[in-house]
């Protein structure tokens, strides 16, 4: 949080000041503690707890164990326990009062039998950053009732934190916060966090009177807060973000008198409204992003006086800016983007003086900039994206020349790039995305004097580019993005561009050849290409392995590619090439790739097998798409214990032959269990789906298309027993409407789907859409009674098989169904198939056998329409089709879900580096 590395002289004197108050403070100490030494049991103790965990260095992993060592190392059972590196004695009677283990390597589980619950005098514990793998916290914590300071954040804790911590009730700073750890399987995120109910709470907030700082970030809590929090008199620090509170923040909170910091962020359901401020505020920093709290900024924000770090951003506050924002001279950090904010920026905002960072981003303001914004000399990041001002940007903006980032994404209203971009010097990050503005490109760069700028982001703009040769004068960039900018050719300037890491040209008109040259462009640093949607049509000169060393992700799907299959860059991850006209088979260098993650080739017209190493690969797979091409063959028999494939679309090829057996080897599918959608469709696959040796416990799959196929057999009753993905989708589901394939934003599930009669492509997946399709095989016997567990089934499609008997009346509670097609079968009696096609009336767009209108291909019933009344109790379905024509195509597969929102965290808290 505070650098020492920029440190301005004005501070000097204060700065040695207090340097020379640690050094008198810390003779004292040394000088009282060696005064007593230590008690025999006090060291035994001691040692006995260095014995419970093992050394371990997290350098490295984390920015926070800089500087990190084991403390306990330099224990020495021969000296003195009192002037032990972390320990600290009492004066009086030499008995050990504080512990700080802070970041000194300790791995393993902290039991209850721990030596640490002997220490019975210790007031002050800080076993902060280390690694407690996961253990719960101790009941026995509730026995050290001296403590007055507990620290045991970001150290690896897990489980319900027990009611006995609220006996510490001499507690003045307790700070569990940050013991969390995500993870994925099978493409699903998950985490491991504290949790705090909410009697523990309640019993917590009545005893610890005296508590000053409560820092419980990442803790579970998943309810409101008690009022009784506002009784805590005395505090002046409570953080309490990403807790998942629910419920209405307590007011009186703001308005504690010695309150200083508040940090609610990231709590998505917490409602609230901020108070009027009282003039005593001694409040410094509010954190309120991503809440629900709303309402207006009250006049009386001016009230803070101390303020100087305030973040609304992505919250649900409205309202102008109350001019009194102008006193808050303090505040060096203002986010009040993704909000509702509207009218215009008040002048006064140039007095903000001491202001770094300004994010007014995302909101509703409007009318113009004032000029007094380049009164605020100290800003370093400014964003003013995304709003709806008017009039040209001031002149005056030239002044703020400290800027390192700027955002002026989508401020329209400009035609030329603003001149005093040139004043500049510091831009390090530049968005000037989505303006319209023509931009003679990079020629108006040299007018930027600028060199610092690493990361320059035209997309959506017209940008004409130069021939002219100013490759010396241009800075070495390492992020651009030229996206949607109507370019005709590759820039040239690319060429002397040799640090870039991400390159974006999507969306333009680039056609032709990719030259030999563009070979060479960041050869040692390119990360990220994208080159998607253009008319791209040779590689001039293909090389055997495109040269990148560092790719991570190649992009090149939707142009017009044609010839043999490029082989990406060994190291990449990700690799899109759907869309294309490739052709030939894969060359066998591809099993050299090990470590791709995602392949898709979709739409292509390659040909031959499937090469067994790709479903071999170092366990890595997890995305193999490779629908509407010629594949052939059989599905190779080679997948590998622990293979990672949580996606596997084959639709539209000409493969054969039986499931494979092996596919049940695949670690993220355990026994399929973890598989979302199998899409098998229109090849010339065979035999039973069933085995009763192998417990196909399909239970997470949501999709599963194995239509136009030779697939046979009976499907036990039971089959459909186990199946809960589709068998429940909670409510909860629903409300999050997650959809398939964005974990990585870089691929995006899609599926097609001939749905009541149009082929749709949905280009996300919800991950709450199931649907099943077994059309056009050859089962036969009865359907199976237990597809009446799969309350959830949206699509259903056994048409064109041979089951006989009746249908299950098991299928009447299949109450979320809005198609249904059960034609070309042999079914018979039935509960409902009895219904006189006068039960369809009205649904003017149904057909099928029971209906006078059979089914054209072009048949689209309205899916508004319902006859629950016409089918009886327990049917609330919307369509019901059983039709002849009436197909349903489903394709492709996943399971990466993860909330974007989470990846925000990651970056901000870990400085984990998920850019763009
Ligand atoms: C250290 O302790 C000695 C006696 O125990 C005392 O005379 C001396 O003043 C102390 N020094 C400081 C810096 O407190
Ligand atoms: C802490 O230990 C757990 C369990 O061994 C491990 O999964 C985790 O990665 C470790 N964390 C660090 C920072 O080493
Ligand atoms: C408060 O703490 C005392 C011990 O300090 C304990 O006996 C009591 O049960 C605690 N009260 C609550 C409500 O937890
Ligand atoms: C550039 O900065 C200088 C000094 O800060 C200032 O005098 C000048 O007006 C600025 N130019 C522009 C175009 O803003
Ligand atoms: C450079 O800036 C000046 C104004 O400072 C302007 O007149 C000129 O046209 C600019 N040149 C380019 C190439 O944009
Ligand atoms: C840029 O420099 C490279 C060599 O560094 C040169 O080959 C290329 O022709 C130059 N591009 C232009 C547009 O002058
Ligand atoms: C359908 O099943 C019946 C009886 O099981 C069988 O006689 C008939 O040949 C089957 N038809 C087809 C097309 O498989």
């Amino acid at each position: 949080m505070f650098s020492m590395g920029k440190m301005n002289h004005q501070y000097l004197p204060l700065f040695l000041a207090s340097c020379f108050f640690f050094i008198s403070l810390s003779q004292t100490s040394s000088n009282t503690s060696s005064h007593h030494h230590c008690l025999p049991d006090q060291s035994a103790h001691l040692l006995q707890l260095r014995q419970e965990f093992v050394e371990w260095n997290y350098s490295g992993y984390y920015d926070y164990y800089n500087g990190s060592y084991p403390k306990m190392k330099s224990w020495k059972a021969d000296s003195d326990c009192c002037s032990w590196d972390g320990v600290t004695c009492d004066t009086e009677n030499g008995e050990v009062i504080g512990l700080d283990l802070s970041n000194s390597w300790l791995y393993g589980p902290l039991n209850s039998n721990s030596s640490l619950f002997s220490l019975r005098h210790l007031r002050k514990l800080n076993l902060a950053l280390n690694n407690f793998t996961f253990s719960t916290i101790p009941s026995e914590f509730g026995q050290l009732v001296r403590l007055t300071h507990l620290n045991l954040s970001r150290s690896f804790l897990h489980g319900r934190i027990p009611s006995e911590i609220s006996w510490l009730s001499n507690l003045v700073s307790l700070d569990l916060s940050s013991n969390f750890f995500y993870y994925y399987v099978g493409g699903d995120y998950y985490e491991k966090l504290l949790d705090l109910r909410r009697i523990d709470l309640e019993a917590l907030v009545k005893n610890m009177t005296y508590l000053r700082e409560l820092h419980l970030d990442d803790v579970s809590i998943s309810s409101s807060l008690p009022q009784s929090l506002a009784n805590l008199s005395s505090l002046t620090s409570l953080s309490l973000s990403w807790c998942y509170l629910q419920g209405k923040f307590p007011l009186d909170i703001f308005l504690l008198p010695k309150i200083q910091d508040i940090d609610l962020s990231d709590n998505i359901d917490l409602v609230g409204f901020v108070p009027k401020f009282q003039s005593s505020s001694s409040l410094k920093e509010l954190h309120l992003s991503f809440t629900k709290f709303s309402g207006e900024l009250p006049n009386s924000i001016s009230n803070l006086k101390s303020l100087n770090y305030l973040d609304l951003g992505s919250s649900n506050f409205s309202g102008t800016i109350p001019p009194s924002i102008g006193n808050l001279s303090q505040l060096t950090h203002l986010f009040l983007s993704y909000n509702n904010f509207h009218g215009q920026l008040p002048s006064i905002l140039g007095n903000l003086k001491s202001l770094n960072y300004l994010d007014l981003g995302s909101s509703n303001f409007s009318g113009a900039i004032p000029p007094s914004i380049g009164n605020l000399s100290q800003l370093t990041y400014l964003s003013l994206s995304y709003n709806n001002f008017h009039g040209q940007l001031p002149s005056t903006m030239g002044k703020l020349a400290k800027l390192t980032s700027l955002g002026l994404v989508n401020i329209l209203y400009y035609r030329e790039v603003p001149f005093f971009l040139g004043n500049l010097t510091q831009l390090e990050d530049l968005s000037l995305s989505q303006n319209n503005f023509d931009c003679g490109f990079p020629i108006w760069l040299t007018n930027i004097t600028t060199l610092q700028l690493e990361e320059l982001d035209l997309s959506g703009n017209k940008v004409l580019v130069s021939k002219a040769n100013i490759n010396s004068t241009l800075p070495k960039f390492s992020y651009l993005r030229l996206s949607s900018c109507n370019l005709s050719k590759f820039p040239a300037f690319l060429e002397a561009q040799n640090e870039l890491q991400h390159l974006d040209l999507s969306n333009n008109n680039i056609e032709g050849n990719i030259p030999k040259w563009f070979w060479n462009v960041g050869e040692d640093s390119l990360q990220y290409l994208n080159l998607s949607y253009n008319l791209l049509s040779k590689f001039e000169q293909p090389p055997v392995v495109f040269p990148w060393k560092n790719m991570y992700l190649l992009d090149l799907s939707f142009n017009m590619l044609q010839g043999s299959f490029p082989i990406p860059p060994l190291s990449t991850q990700y690799f899109l090439a759907s869309k294309n006209k490739l052709t030939g088979s894969f060359p066998p260098m591809i099993c050299k790739m090990h470590a791709l993650k995602v392949l898709d080739v979709s739409n292509n017209q390659l040909t031959g097998q499937i090469p067994k190493c790709l479903l071999n690969l170092s366990n890595s797979l997890e995305v193999l798409a490779m629908k509407n091409n010629n594949f052939q063959g059989n599905l190779p028999e080679t997948f590998k214990n622990g293979c990672s494939l949580v996606t596997l679309d084959l639709n539209h090829n000409q493969i054969h032959g039986k499931i494979p057996r092996s596919l049940v080897k695949c670690r993220m599918l355990e026994s399929l269990s973890e598989l979302k959608i199998l899409v098998l469709q229109a090849n010339g696959f065979y035999g039973p789906i069933w085995d009763p040796h192998i417990n196909f416990g399909l239970s997470k799959l949501h999709v599963i298309d194995l239509s136009y196929n030779n697939f046979s057999g009976k499907l036990p009753s039971n089959y459909f027993q186990n199946w809960s993905a589709i068998q429940g989708v909670t409510d909860k589901d629903k409300s999050q409407t997650r959809y398939m394939g964005d974990s990585s934003n870089y691929y995006k599930d899609s599926m097609t789907i001939v749905n009541k009669g149009v082929e749709l492509e949905l280009v996300k997946i919800l991950t709450i859409f199931t649907a099943i399709d077994l059309s056009n095989n050859q089962f036969y016997g009865e359907i199976p009674d237990s597809m009446g567990n799969l309350k959830a089934l949206i699509v259903l499609n056994l048409s064109s098989n041979n089951f006989t008997s009746h249908i299950p009346s098991s299928l009447g509670n299949l109450i979320e169904l809005e198609s249904l097609d059960l034609s070309r079968n042999s079914l018979f009696g039935g509960q409902f198939l009895t219904f006189q096609s006068s039960s369809f009336e009205g649904n003017f767009g149904l057909c099928g056998f029971q209906l006078s209108k059979k089914c054209g291909n072009n048949e689209i019933p309205t899916s508004e329409m319902r006859h629950e009344s016409s089918l009886g109790e327990g049917f609330g379905w919307k369509v019901v089709v059983i039709g002849y024509a009436c197909g349903l195509v489903i394709g492709l597969v996943t399971g990466h879900v993860v909330t974007s929102r989470r990846m925000d965290w990651l970056v901000r808290n870990f400085g984990v580096n998920l850019r763009r």
